[in-house]
């Protein structure tokens, strides 16, 4: 059996560290998803902070560590290229990995800051059919794509309305050229992923947002209507300075209706009314659970290798998470024209 190499830029918070978050299931990094397969060998790590990678080889017990990425990249021949550095620097860092001759990308969301840059690292993969995959996590997680099979078997009829949220505290006033933009760019983009695996392609939106520095810096809170082109509505905000962190959907169906979040996940059918006669009403059933649960990180990693041995991307493809991208940045140009409803790219 082929074992994969793995070399990760990046050995902060989600290529290592938060594995030492006790509340967290794990693994809950790149570094513990990888570590978790028997075909995998975590081969080499880089960060520019020196600190952060002589932990990071403790912990894993790597010897090939860099403080320049193009050095990883020329010394180890590389079968995975995980990018978990800051998003400004996501394709580039890409397409050096390209240059260099590794066979697959697995980058954390977003996929880039800037849209051109993402496309064409888009584009490139296609061409050299280099499977790119986007950390975009729920996608590997069993309780999400158990939502997404009740879905497809028609167990909520015809969707109708998709209303999320992701509701974080107060960002500081940071620059959009360096950090795209705020709680609807860096959490938003798993939400707008959703919105587009469980309701399909969107058509257009319309925005709004608060940005109270000017719109050199990021949104404190950004909503938005949107257009699926199958007819249904959705409804996406994105932070608001409150006190707390919550992430949820809300799918409504022509015969039901599925919440699935940070909270938990319910699931709605039609029933005849026991309040109301000749009326319809929603009842609760048990949410199907999948028998086993492992976190997305390893579906991530494991992807990723059947992505390379496939020769395309499996799923949370590169295609998807700049599809993602494009709407976030349309959603902001509509909210700077008041609203305007633009069509989605
Ligand atoms: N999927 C998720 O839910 C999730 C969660 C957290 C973060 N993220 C994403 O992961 C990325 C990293 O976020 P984080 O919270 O781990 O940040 P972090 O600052 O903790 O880690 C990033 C690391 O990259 C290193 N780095 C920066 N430039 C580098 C370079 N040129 N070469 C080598 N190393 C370099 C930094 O020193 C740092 O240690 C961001 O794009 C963020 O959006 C995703």
């Amino acid at each position: 059996m082929k074992t994969y190499k793995i070399g990760i830029i990046g050995c902060g918070r989600i290529g290592s560290l938060l594995e030492e978050d006790p509340l967290r299931g794990k693994p809950c990094t790149h570094s513990g998803g990888f570590s978790a397969l028997s075909n995998v060998k975590l081969t080499a790590g880089c960060d520019i902070d020196e600190t952060r990678l002589k932990k990071f080889g403790k912990q894993w017990n790597i010897k090939n560590l860099y403080t320049d990425y193009h050095e990883m990249l020329s010394e180890n021949e590389l079968d995975v290229l995980c990018i978990a550095t800051w998003t400004n620097q996501h394709a580039s860092m890409a397409l050096d990995g390209i240059r260099a001759g590794v066979k697959g990308i697995f980058c954390e969301k977003p996929i880039d800051v800037d849209l051109k840059l993402a496309r064409k690292l888009v584009q490139t993969c296609e061409r050299k059919n280099i499977p790119l995959l986007i950390n975009h996590e729920r996608r590997w997680d069993a309780y999400y794509q158990r939502a997404h099979k009740l879905i497809q078997a028609g167990k909520i009829g015809k969707i109708k309305t998709i209303i999320g949220n992701t509701l974080s505290w107060k960002p500081s006033a940071l620059p959009v050229s360096e950090y795209g933009g705020g709680p609807l760019f860096h959490d938003g983009t798993h939400l707008i992923d959703l919105f587009l695996y469980f309701g399909g392609p969107i058509e257009w939106v319309s925005g709004n947002e608060t940005r109270p520095k000017g719109i050199q810096y990021i949104e404190e809170m950004a909503c938005a209507m949107i257009g699926f082109k199958s007819g249904a509505m959705g409804f996406i905000e994105g932070g608001g300075a409150r006190n707390y962190f919550n992430f949820e959907l809300d799918i409504q169906g022509s015969e039901g209706r599925i919440l699935i979040g940070n909270s938990g996940r319910q699931l709605f059918v039609t029933r005849k009314s026991k309040r109301f006669k000749g009326f319809q009403e929603l009842e609760e059933i048990a949410f199907p659970e999948p028998k086993r649960y492992e976190t997305p990180f390893i579906g991530g990693a494991r992807n990723m290798i059947k992505s390379i041995q496939n020769g395309k991307p499996d799923s949370s493809s590169g295609k998807d998470a700049l599809k993602a991208l494009e709407i976030i940045y349309t959603i902001y140009k509509s909210a700077q024209q008041n609203g305007k409803r633009l069509k989605a790219k």
